[in-house]
């Protein structure tokens, strides 16, 4: 059996200081939305709790689905590299970016190189995460015993009011010759993007632009799970492929107190095992209680069997 956390949105606090120059335009918006609003919905403490508690559980493999950072300035591609290390081994975690992460155009290497180790492929040569060729990056393939984590980038650089979320055609176009190739050789395939992956799951400002065209992808080349995040919600789609039904899954943000609108942190656990010729997948909900002091088994639930 392979155990899979899953977690996202982490949105790390609080902010580091920043220049004059480095808060030019969107990123000072972004400061002014984090200490008027976000600051008190993501607290580090329930981030604390949550990563304690998957590292008591004990998983095989962490998907973490992006927005470690908030408004993109350097030291938190710093603090967010020192957090992950204390997360665990890049070789047991794989991150994929999110819009916080890529909040304005920014130099590579002093940003998303430093959590590359963390996006890597298994077959990608060592140099290319420090290079700044998001295409030789994205997507990546990771293999861990039978099951197979492919890493999609729907991080771009977007308008000061928007969210919004690309992956491009050649990303689409390998990704298509990746699913249908890992299926071929018997994975079960994970594909993790932090944008919602289908059309209609998030306003048209925070939307995945072309995700008609991943849709279509999904659906003719086969997917057994999608993870996400993004909308820092539950949420549960399914989706008919060629090779079975997909699931498509979304989690709250690993640091949110509950609000009106939001719900509390939460990780989901996968316990994915191949049983008399038919893949199983065992999901469990662990959430932040509402007294907020702990995490409990919110609810779990079998996911359907796929060839
Ligand atoms: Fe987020
Ligand atoms: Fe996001």
């Amino acid at each position: 059996m392979f155990k899979l956390a899953h977690l996202s949105d982490v949105h790390l606090g609080p902010l580091p200081p920043a220049s004059l120059r480095q808060l030019a335009c969107k990123r000072f918006i972004g400061l002014m939305s984090w200490r008027y609003r976000r600051r008190a919905i993501h607290n580090m403490d329930v981030l604390n709790r949550l990563v304690t508690d998957i590292k008591q559980v004990g998983v095989d493999h962490i998907a973490f689905t992006g927005d470690l950072a908030n408004i993109s300035l350097p030291e938190e591609f710093t603090n967010g590299q020192r957090w992950l290390g204390e997360l665990g081994h890049p070789d047991k975690v794989s991150y994929v970016p999110g819009n916080h992460d890529a909040y304005v155009a920014f130099p590579w290497e002093e940003g998303l190189a430093k959590w590359g180790d963390y996006m890597v492929g298994d077959l990608n040569l060592p140099g290319v995460r420090m290079s700044g060729n998001v295409a030789a990056l994205f997507p990546y393939v990771r293999q861990r015993r039978n099951v197979a984590l492919i890493g999609v980038s729907s991080a771009v650089p977007a308008p000061w009011n928007k969210a919004w979320g690309h992956v491009g055609q050649r990303q689409l176009n390998a990704l298509a010759d990746i699913l249908k190739k890992l299926h071929n050789k018997g994975f079960y395939r994970i594909v993790m993007i932090h944008h919602p992956p289908l059309p209609g799951l998030a306003k048209d400002r925070k939307a995945l632009q072309d995700a008609q065209d991943m849709k279509r992808v999904l659906e003719s080349n086969g997917v057994e799970l999608v993870l996400h995040g993004h909308n820092h919600e539950h949420m549960h789609n399914k989706l008919e492929t060629e090779t079975g039904m997909a699931h498509i899954i979304g989690v709250p943000s690993a640091s949110a107190v509950k609000t009106e609108k939001r719900p509390a942190a939460a990780w989901y656990q996968f316990a994915i095992e191949r049983r008399g010729g038919m893949w199983e997948n065992n999901m469990t909900i662990r959430s932040l209680a509402d007294a907020g002091d702990e995490m409990v088994t919110q609810s779990q639930l079998c996911l359907d069997r796929s060839d």
